[in-house]
């Protein structure tokens, strides 16, 4: 059997090597050294925004960020009901309480019209997720945030480089977050970076990132505080990685035309789509199926599965799972039952995209057989039991 193509795959080149090896015989193995203000200072002026912050993962990122702005027991912050659950978690540590709102079902997005919908007075943040790679509706969230005095914070974790009319996301709020896990755009391993053009906000998140010590003080430590530093061993292979980010986008890029070339026109079957306003990095490949359900779904990536081809389903709705409380999200229950996330890794070769579509094809084909042939049965037990009856 051919050997199975994984969903996702960092591709760690010469140069992030060669980084890694030289933080290392450096000595500068911890957390100081310079390919961390390096990554952090390269990132940030790639995004537009003047500071960065590096963490130790995506996650820590957000808690960062929420906890910069002050979000507490009391508060509560709008999160998708569709995104990876960090987003709703790192709500949950400072205290306060995620509140779920539906998504727009042509972008994945969280939907501005139900921020408004469930706008009341303990809000006091907005978490817009550039899911899957599409940058939200940042005007019209801005704008709702402004009205009703609210952060906003981007969870770019999935969106490096993503451009929102014409200006890239990490830039778009008063906080921005990236994760930099192995099937992120570009990899630390383990990472994340949070952006901000705010020095209060910056030397408020910093300080929380190092056990909330004193500036001017050793030892003295005004808050408790976290340990959510990276390593300059991590920012080196992050640095290393930065300075491909445009050409593993593009590649990106040409992956999901391969795929949109090969499935288009099949019937019943989408793929991401991207709005006017966006330029889409496609983290990751979508695939719609119409009529799916969830049994249907996880059989069809068994099938994938047996053609050595790996997949993801969508996320769940994160209000169903069970240390949250249920929400009435229409479109975010209606979508993440039929979704599939298809292979999309840098090196994945044309070919590999080629069989990978061949086989989606082939699979919905004999599905479409099955179907056609159990409607034929039932005619034909129909037309005899008329007959019987006429007897
Ligand atoms: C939307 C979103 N937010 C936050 C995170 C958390 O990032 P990390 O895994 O680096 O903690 C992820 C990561 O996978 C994510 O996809």
């Amino acid at each position: 059997m051919k050997m199975t193509i994984p969903v996702s795959q960092p591709s760690i080149g010469p140069k992030e090597i060669e980084y890694m090896n030289d933080a290392i015989k450096s000595t500068w193995v911890s957390s100081i050294g310079p390919y961390i203000t390096k990554f952090e200072e390269n990132f940030a002026r790639y995004c537009g925004a003047k500071y960065g912050l590096t963490t130790s993962n995506g996650t820590t990122a957000l808690h960062l960020a929420l906890m910069s702005l002050g979000i507490t027991r009391g508060d509560e912050v709008i999160v998708p009901d569709l995104t990876f659950v960090a987003t709703a978690n790192a709500v949950k540590y400072t205290g306060a309480e995620p509140i779920f709102v539906d998504i727009d079902e042509s972008t994945l997005c969280i939907d501005p019209f139900s921020i408004i919908r469930r706008m009341n007075k303990n809000i006091k943040a907005i978490i817009p997720v550039h899911i899957y790679g599409h940058p939200c509706d940042m005007d019209a969230i801005n704008e709702i945030a402004k009205e009703y005095g609210l952060f906003v914070i981007e969870d770019a974790a999935e969106a490096h480089g993503a451009e929102y009319k014409g200006k890239r996301v990490g830039n778009l709020s008063d906080v921005a977050v990236f994760s930099f896990y192995g099937n992120k755009i570009i990899t630390t391993g383990e990472g994340g970076m949070l952006l901000t053009n705010n020095i209060v906000i910056y030397e408020k998140a910093k300080q929380l990132r190092d056990h909330a010590m004193s500036k001017s003080k050793r030892y003295w430590h005004t808050e408790i505080g976290f340990n959510y530093r990276i390593t300059n061993i991590q920012a080196a292979l992050g640095l290393g990685q930065f300075e491909r980010i445009d050409e593993i986008i593009k590649k990106k890029r040409e992956i999901f035309s391969r795929y949109k070339a090969n499935l288009e026109g099949t019937a019943g079957l989408k793929l991401n789509r991207t709005a006017s306003y966006a330029k889409n990095v496609y983290w990751v490949v979508c695939l719609e199926i119409d009529g799916m359900t969830m049994e249907s779904r996880d059989k069809f990536m068994i099938d994938l599965k047996n053609r050595g081809i790996d997949s993801r389903p969508y996320f769940y709705p994160i209000s169903d799972l069970p240390m949250y409380s249920k929400v009435n999200t229409p479109i975010a229950h209606k979508v993440f039952q039929k979704g599939v996330i298809l292979p999309s890794y840098e090196s994945l070769s044309g070919s590999d995209v080629d069989y990978i579509s061949e086989s989606i094809k082939s699979i919905l084909a004999s599905k479409l057989r099955l179907k056609i042939h159990d409607l034929k049965l039932k005619t034909k037990k129909t037309k005899q039991n008329a007959i019987i009856i006429e007897k």
